[in-house]
């Protein structure tokens, strides 16, 4: 379930778009190529983006690398920008993306081949630390599950939205392997079907029992007491604690509330965004109204309807029961709570 797979310094990418019928990689030999996969959502889910563009950074240094400094460097900023303004939400994309472009040009005196083959090594290194960081969220996050438990999850948030493991389904992974008895249930996730599709189908991979239902049966399963807790991803959390991730989780939070039912957003260091204050700042990916127009390849609203497709929300803080990072767990976030934590992390 490798959504990222580095082959002889081949980027090649889990073709997302065909799951759960077909398994295809997509090879990308230029960074417009990893650029062209993230907007067309061939990879997605924000830690997965953040490795592709790092791999694509280092792409479009080994494409540089006979040029004199100046022109590599000049090369490598714009595919830095190429890269950074395919999805604007989720930061992971910008934070890989400018740790790249850090590491290059921390290189004084090294040839453009030398520094190719660093920003491979640290391609590469960015990819190993998602999987150390996803599992130690995980151990973190399975302490807040119960032995008996019926989860609630949006998207995906997975193995595919990772470079492995996942956030919110490495929490369910972790308790798992913990011996807890835990059920998952996938809301679908329209438009774009990323619970119904994805999620579904890494749970059923490892036979973890799981229920595919629409978005708007949520509450109603809630009142039913049918959902114990419920976990998501993040795309962007800012310095007071809201949310930013896939549309739909902020109804979820505000229906979570109204039962009583706890919420919890599972997330590494690099989704956090501490130079917005809240999360009225964070810019919101706005998609082709055809997602919303067409289901599967059929038109299912008239010509001459508008359509409005917001690819994510944002969740205030107050919603939300604590956030879940591979350093440990923020109850009830606050920004003077987060700053505290951070600080002491070691991570200002
Ligand atoms: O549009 P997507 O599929 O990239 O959106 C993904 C999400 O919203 C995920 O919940 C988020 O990126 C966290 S993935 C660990």
């Amino acid at each position: 379930m490798e959504a990222i797979r580095i082959v002889d310094k081949k980027l090649l990418l889990l073709d997302q778009r065909l799951l759960p019928g077909q398994v295809n990689f997509v090879e990308c030999g230029d960074w417009q190529a990893v650029a062209n996969a993230i907007l067309e959502m061939v990879v997605r889910g924000a830690p997965a983006i953040g490795a592709a563009a790092a791999y694509g950074m280092a792409i479009a240094a080994t494409g540089l690398q006979q040029q004199e400094l100046s022109l590599f460097y000049a090369g490598l900023t714009n595919a830095a920008e190429g890269l950074q303004a395919t999805r604007p939400t989720a930061v992971n994309l910008a934070w890989a993306v400018q740790r790249m472009l850090n590491v290059a040009r921390a290189q004084t005196g090294a040839t453009a081949a030398a520094i190719a083959d660093i920003l491979w090594a640290e391609a590469n290194i960015i990819a190993k630390e998602d999987i150390v960081v996803n599992k130690k969220i995980g151990a973190f996050g399975a302490s807040l599950i119960p032995q008996q438990a019926r989860i609630l999850t949006h998207c995906n948030a997975g193995a595919l939205a990772t470079v492995g493991y996942g956030t919110a389904l490495g929490v369910i992974r972790s308790a798992v392997a913990q011996g807890k008895q835990v059920s998952v249930i996938a809301d679908e996730t329209r438009p774009y079907l990323q619970g119904a599709r994805l999620t579904a189908w890494e749970m059923v991979q490892e036979n973890i029992p799981v229920t595919v239902i629409a978005d708007n049966m949520a509450g109603f399963l809630m009142k039913q007491g049918k959902v114990d807790l419920v976990i998501v991803g993040a795309d962007r959390i800012v310095a007071n604690g809201d949310v930013a991730n896939k549309i739909g989780t902020y109804a979820l939070a505000v229906l979570a509330k109204a039962h009583q039912i706890p919420f919890y957003v599972a997330a590494p260091y690099s989704t956090f965004d501490f130079t917005k204050s809240n999360g009225d700042q964070i810019p919101i990916e706005e998609r082709c109204e055809t997602e919303l127009t067409y289901f599967a390849g059929t038109q299912i609203a008239p010509t001459g309807a508008c359509c409005y497709n917001p690819a994510f929300d944002v969740t205030p803080a107050a919603l939300i029961s604590a956030i879940i990072t591979e350093f440990g767990v923020i109850e009830q976030p606050t920004t003077q709570k987060l700053a505290a934590f951070f600080t002491e992390a070691n991570h200002d």
